[in-house]
């Protein structure tokens, strides 16, 4: 007999007992968190019956960074739009499928919370069913006037106050921090309700996964191609090598990896000097993540979270996952001067 359900938190209770932390909160941060759990929710609903709906495929467009938009993509991009930018704790929004951010008109005192987002990760695997997934961060605004400007945008993923991510995998999981902890939720559908699965993660401290797209070996530097080698192999003090596995989703590879421990690479390419993701909308949120769960993310030389960023659709390399795995890929890159 099915065991009647006890203990029990929805996403919604987990924000609220959060809240009540910080006793003159005024609500405006929880309500932003739900409004992107609802965000959340159809755009789950909509992944689900994809091959059922007119809804695969690709828009004919490119975005601003050149790449296909997905019919899905340009759809979970209009949810996120829509769910956050009605309610006023939002001041200004960035998308990763628009080519400026949003800046929503506040009076003082309104709209302290700056959202960037990828709205749907790993699009181009939609068509085959794989996991794909949506990526936030909020950070707070800077300035105390009643227009903000650059300066409130461009932070880097240390001053996040919240980051998450949402994998539509074989089922729909919710995984966030407030800075206390990283929290994950699956979706329960019968009840449209995200319930808390996965409380306090903590990813182990070094993996057995690396994740990488090999095809593009010829187009990394030497150090890249040493270090992908030697963690195949195995290092000195670390027997044996680790297995590869590669989505191609970045949420859905740094997820598993986060359950499992393992490090996810996207390192510079002849073609792709700063690599393919972007600090912001990917590796900045993510990063956040990975440091409340006792992991780590540089680009190389440094960690991620002290990168400052240049402008919405800024890329950087990317190494994130198991905190020793990582640190011992960044001392041997920037002890190498790896910059393409
Ligand atoms: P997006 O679908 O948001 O453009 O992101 C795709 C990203 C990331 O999810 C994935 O890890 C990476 O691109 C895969 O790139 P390659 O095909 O170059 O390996
Ligand atoms: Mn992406
Ligand atoms: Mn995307």
């Amino acid at each position: 007999m099915t065991q009647v359900p006890r203990n029990l938190q929805t996403i919604e209770a987990h924000m609220l007992e959060l809240q009540s932390l910080h006793p003159g909160a005024s609500g405006d941060f929880t309500g932003l968190l739900n409004d992107i759990t609802f965000a959340a929710k159809i755009i789950s609903r909509e992944v689900t019956k994809a091959g059922l709906v007119d809804i695969l495929g690709a828009t004919g467009e490119e975005n601003v960074q050149g790449e296909a938009v997905q019919k899905l993509d340009d759809y979970a991009n209009k949810v996120f739009l829509n769910c956050l930018g009605k309610r006023g704790q939002v001041c200004i929004m960035g998308s990763e499928e628009t080519a400026e951010p949003v800046y929503l008109p506040v009076s003082q005192g309104s709209g302290r919370y700056i959202v960037v987002f990828d709205p749907l990760d790993g699009s181009s695997n939609i068509d085959a069913n794989v996991s794909v997934g949506t990526i936030f961060g909020i950070w707070r605004r800077r300035s105390d006037r009643a227009h903000v400007c650059a300066e409130d945008l461009l932070q880097p993923g240390r001053d996040l106050v919240a980051s998450g991510y949402i994998v539509y995998g074989s089922s729909t999981m919710f995984v966030y921090t407030a800075g206390k902890g990283v929290h994950g939720f699956t979706l329960d559908p019968s009840i449209g309700e995200f319930l808390l699965s996965h409380e306090n993660i903590a990813t182990p401290f070094s993996g057995h996964l690396y994740s990488v797209n090999e095809a593009y070996q010829n187009d990394w530097s030497a150090e890249v191609r040493e270090v992908v080698g030697i963690l195949k192999g195995g290092r000195p003090g670390r027997p044996g090598g680790m297995s590869g596995r590669y989505i191609g989703s970045l949420v859905a590879d740094f997820h598993r990896n986060l359950l499992y421990g393992g490090t996810y690479l996207y390192p510079p390419t002849t073609d792709k000097p700063a690599g393919k993701l972007r600090l912001m909308c990917e590796a900045a949120p993510l990063a956040f993540i990975a440091e409340h769960a006792g992991g780590y993310a540089s680009d190389g030389a440094g960690p991620i979270l002290d990168i400052v960023p240049d402008g919405l659709h800024m890329r950087v390399p990317l190494y994130i996952g198991s905190r020793e795995d990582v640190l011992w890929i960044e001392k041997k890159l920037s002890a190498a001067g790896d910059k393409l």
